[in-house]
């Protein structure tokens, strides 16, 4: 996992765009109806992980989250594509996690490709991106505001086991980087 930067006057404008979309996604979030998962924590747990480690779990069983619209994602879609002008750009996921927000352990193995999230907090140190690493299980905490991580999935064994975890409202903007054939 790496931890990207834009320049500042990009960051800005992601930043512009991404806090007119999210009062938008929270409002259609609390219409539809948003829940607490008082066992959220246990759920993307290192102990939950070697529960599910044997079975290659391509997408996650479980969850708490509100998948919003791809054109919320879509709105930034053009400064992705500037900074990465060699590869096919394709949004491919929009999660608001509300407090107790969750995506269980998985390793997205059926698209083994680059990806690139940029997430949302107003409140740092709650929320989190969990991956696996050799045999370490890391903790990459949110910041306040803008976080953007990049990550290379992997389509064999060891794969890329990863999951998310919130307390707090996390927005969730990714993007698949695909080699331009
Ligand atoms: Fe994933």
């Amino acid at each position: 996992m790496r931890k990207e930067t834009f320049p500042p006057a990009t960051t800005r404008e992601i930043k512009r765009i991404v806090k007119t979309e999210v009062q938008k996604i929270k409002f259609s979030a609390h219409k539809d109806g948003v829940y607490r998962d008082p066992n959220w924590k246990e759920k993307i747990s290192k102990e939950a992980l070697d529960t599910l480690m044997p079975e290659d779990i391509d997408g996650c069983r479980e969850k708490n989250l509100y998948v919003f619209s791809r054109g919320s994602s879509n709105k930034l879609l053009h400064i992705i594509k500037e900074k990465y002008p060699a590869k096919t750009i394709y949004s491919s996921g929009h999660f608001y996690y509300p407090p107790t927000g969750f995506m269980g352990w998985h390793t997205n193995c059926g698209t083994p490709d680059d990806h690139l999230y940029i997430t949302y907090v107003e409140k740092g140190g709650e929320s989190f991106f969990r991956y696996k690493e050799g045999d370490r299980i890391i903790t990459s905490y949110d910041e306040e505001g803008l976080n953007i991580r990049s990550f290379s999935l992997s389509g064999t064994r060891p794969y890329f086991w990863h999951c998310v975890g919130s307390n707090c409202d996390r927005f969730s903007f990714g993007y698949r980087l695909c080699d331009t054939i």
